[in-house]
């Protein structure tokens, strides 16, 4: 879509000077970063908790994927800590997108998290024998997402929910994205969501082992064993000897990039992505199957047409989009760049534009072997695992979309654990969507100065603003402190 401007990039990057003055590339560019410090588990903050009448059990089938469920997870820990009731162990919904029947100890250490949070609510494996047959859905102690309003106030579930809990002994929240509002919250359940989220989640040791593997290898720390070197050499080769070509005494700094370019949201977006003709009919078909009811609403005339959506920012970023938006930047040819996700619309046609720019690409197939990678090849979440983990360490996270929830949790755990220097670029699509439509008359120094801005307006530090997602932005009073 952007052949001129690709073409200028790609110069621009052959040039291979450093003339890069402005943009700070692998550190936070502003030191105020460093002055907030995780606080959230802070001892001096427990709520006075045992005097606290136990009102009844909560019990959560969480729904969405690894992400989304971290989400609920910790939404229904202060939802437990503000009813002073008795969590239950979540439980994770199986669904028909993700399929995946990953439990939450498959994934994280469930007695590290009942530990790790004893002080302030009391969690449990199981229902008690006697709760155990409830229908919860019969006798009306069952509440969906149609039930509950997104980001519902404490005081719903002081309203609605205790009674529940006092009548029947336990209450199921089902699905549960987004129930619970970031603010108003009382300071102590909103230290108990960061608490929960950036402290008890602990991954289980097979996917922090295979997670670091992965790391090791990315920085070229490790080199890939092959199926060769282990039918052939057991465990008797250290991996470190081997590939003598590697240097071995410094890790390759890395970029992790979340590239959110799959099929369905590509369909669902409505726009126009330059592939022309069949790729319209594609993307149609696809959405006649999936959304029928966007189908029926653009059938209305009730939807914006593809410029339009184009205009105000609605369209995923394109693989294109993301490798002018890093060459701007001023990252090199050689940038050692990790893919996360994976699966983009379009295959290899669709990516070669950004493999040119930028070929020392690497997903966790590439550096995995198959069969390093075949206990959780079954299961979406635990492999979603292993990228939370890649770009979470890099030294530089940069992602298309801010909506995604991977985004937004890998944004919020870097923010948090690293001390000012775990830096994320983050795009503002509406104004890269404007300086992009300049695609034929932009010079690329102009280019690059916009998009400069634009990346390094969102790195700017500031305290997290009232309703926004604490998880995203735990710079707030009960999560981070503030050291000056
Ligand atoms: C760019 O310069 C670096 C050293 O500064 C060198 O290692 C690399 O091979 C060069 N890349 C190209 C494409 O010329
Ligand atoms: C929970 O316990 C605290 C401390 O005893 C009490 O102040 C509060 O009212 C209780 N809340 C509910 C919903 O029972
Ligand atoms: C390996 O890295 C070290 C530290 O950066 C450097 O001093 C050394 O010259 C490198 N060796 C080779 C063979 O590239
Ligand atoms: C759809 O809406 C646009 C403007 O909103 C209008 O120009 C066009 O005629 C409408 N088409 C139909 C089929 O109603
Ligand atoms: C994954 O699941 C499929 C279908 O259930 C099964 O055939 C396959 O062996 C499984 N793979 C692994 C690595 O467990």
């Amino acid at each position: 879509m952007y052949g001129r401007l690709m073409a200028l990039a790609s110069a621009a990057l052959a040039k291979n000077e450093s003339k890069n003055g402005q943009f700070v590339l692998w550190k936070e560019p502003y030191n105020q970063a460093s002055t907030w410090r995780p606080c959230a588990d802070n001892r001096n903050f427990i709520h006075q908790g045992h005097d606290k009448k136990h009102t009844g059990f909560i019990l959560i089938s969480a729904n969405g994927g690894l992400n989304q469920q971290r989400v609920a997870v910790c939404n229904a820990v202060a939802v437990a800590a503000l009813l002073n009731a008795t969590l239950v162990l979540p439980r994770f919904l199986y669904s028909s997108v993700w399929k995946d029947a990953s439990q939450f100890g498959d994934i994280y250490q469930e007695e590290y998290f009942i530990d790790y949070l004893k002080d302030d609510v009391h969690i449990v494996k199981e229902l008690p024998y006697h709760l155990q047959s409830l229908d919860f859905e019969t006798i009306g102690s069952q509440i969906t997402d149609m039930d509950i309003m997104k980001e519902a106030k404490p005081i719903y579930f002081v309203k609605v929910v205790l009674p529940l809990l006092q009548r029947f002994g336990a209450v199921h929240f089902l699905g549960f994205g987004n129930r619970l509002a970031f603010d108003p919250l009382p300071l102590y359940l909103q230290r108990l969501r960061c608490k929960c989220n950036f402290h008890a989640l602990k991954f289980v040791p097979r996917i922090q082992e295979v997670g670091s593997l992965l790391v090791r290898r990315i920085r070229n720390y490790e080199p890939r064993l092959t199926e060769l070197d282990t039918q052939l050499f057991g465990n008797y080769m250290p991996p470190t000897v081997l590939g003598g070509q590697h240097n071995f005494s410094r890790p390759a700094r890395y970029l992790a990039l979340h590239m959110r370019f799959e099929m369905d949201m590509v369909a669902y977006s409505l726009c126009d992505f330059g592939g022309g003709e069949k790729e319209r009919e594609e993307l149609q078909a696809y959405r006649e199957i999936h959304f029928p009811t966007l189908v029926m609403r653009v059938r209305n005339n009730n939807s914006m047409s593809a410029p339009e959506l184009r205009k105000l920012g609605r369209c995923p970023l394109t693989p294109e989009e993301g490798a002018l938006m890093l060459s701007a930047l001023g990252y090199k040819h050689e940038t050692r760049i990790y893919l996360a996700g994976s699966q983009i619309y379009g295959g290899l046609s669709r990516s070669l534009p950004f493999k040119r720019l930028y070929p020392n690409l690497v997903t966790k197939e590439d550096l995995l072997t198959p069969s390093e990678l075949a206990p959780f090849s079954n299961f979406s979440s635990q492999l979603a695992a292993l990228d939370f983990i890649a770009c979470a360490s890099a030294d530089v996270f940069a992602m298309t979309d801010s909506g995604s929830q991977l985004s937004s949790l890998v944004t919020g755990f870097r923010t948090y654990h690293g001390r000012g220097r775990a830096p994320t670029l983050r795009p503002n699509k509406k104004r890269f969507a404007k300086i992009l439509s300049e695609e034929r008359t932009i010079r690329w120094s102009e280019f690059e100065e916009r998009v400069r801005n634009m990346i390094e307006e969102n790195q700017r530090v500031i305290a997290r603003r009232g309703g926004r997602s604490i998880y995203r932005q735990p710079r707030s009073q009960g999560c981070m402190c503030e050291v000056l």
